[in-house]
């Protein structure tokens, strides 16, 4: 990260909100300004830093970096996938009031909100959302483009698969293995390994439909 640098946020909604602050408060960036294909529909004036549709990026690329503010897990990791692999450079931000152990793993693309918590030994892959208060313990792997909602609690030694999306208030109990694409919904408490495409609820949760 870069002070003098300019910080293009792609996704303006309520999501892409929380980076900007998050970005402010980190303090790392002297202009943060939104990418969002809703620029196409509004009046330029609606949200002040929106300067353009998604596709502008490229104009950014050599003076500024970049991250993605969309809350869809597979649109997220498309959107990043297309940004890496046009030289675009990924950020990861993290709140200043998070907790992050020099014991873990945050990879480029990660967001971290406030007063959220990474234990030692834990790794957050490519892309995730950990959101505000959301606490991932010791030893965790949440894979790639995941989704870990404001104050979900993930016990220690849990594996995550990709594009999962813990809803708010979930929670997770030690050492179980979430297969890719986990969905549970607000105030589910999983407590054994889960299957693939599948929506969790309740306490303790139980697969309710499949998501594909
Ligand atoms: C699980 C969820 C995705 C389901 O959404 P949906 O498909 O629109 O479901 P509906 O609201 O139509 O509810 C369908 C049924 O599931 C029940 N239900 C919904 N969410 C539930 C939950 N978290 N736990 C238990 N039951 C739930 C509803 O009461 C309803 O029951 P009924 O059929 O007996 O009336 C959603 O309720 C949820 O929990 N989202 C998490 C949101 C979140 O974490 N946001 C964070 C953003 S940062």
């Amino acid at each position: 990260m870069n002070k003098n640098k300019t910080l293009v946020i792609i996704g303006a909604g309520g999501h892409g909100r929380v980076v900007e602050d998050c970005a402010e408060s980190i303090g790392c960036y002297n202009n943060i300004i939104f990418l969002d294909d809703c620029f196409e529909n509004t009046s330029p004036n609606a949200q002040k830093n929106l300067v353009g549709p998604i596709k502008n990026w490229h104009q950014y690329r050599d003076t500024a970096d970049f991250i993605v503010a969309i809350g869809n897990n597979k649109l997220r990791a498309s959107l990043l996938q297309q940004l890496a692999s046009d030289s675009c450079f990924i950020s990861t931000l993290i709140h200043p009031t998070a907790f992050i152990s020099k014991k873990s793993k945050v990879a480029s693309g990660v967001v971290i909100f406030a007063n959220a918590v990474v234990n030692t030994g834990a790794r957050i892959d490519e892309g995730c959302i950990i959101n505000t208060a959301a606490t991932v313990d010791h030893d965790c792997h949440i894979q790639a483009y995941c989704h870990i909602s404001p104050g979900v609690n993930i016990a220690g030694g849990v594996n995550v698969g990709q594009f999962s999306w813990l809803g708010i208030g979930s929670s997770v109990i030690e050492y179980i293995t979430l297969a890719e694409n986990t969905q549970s919904g607000a105030g589910a408490v999983i407590t054994g390994s889960t299957q693939s495409n599948k929506l969790y609820l309740g306490v303790p949760a139980t697969p309710v439909r499949s998501l594909i």
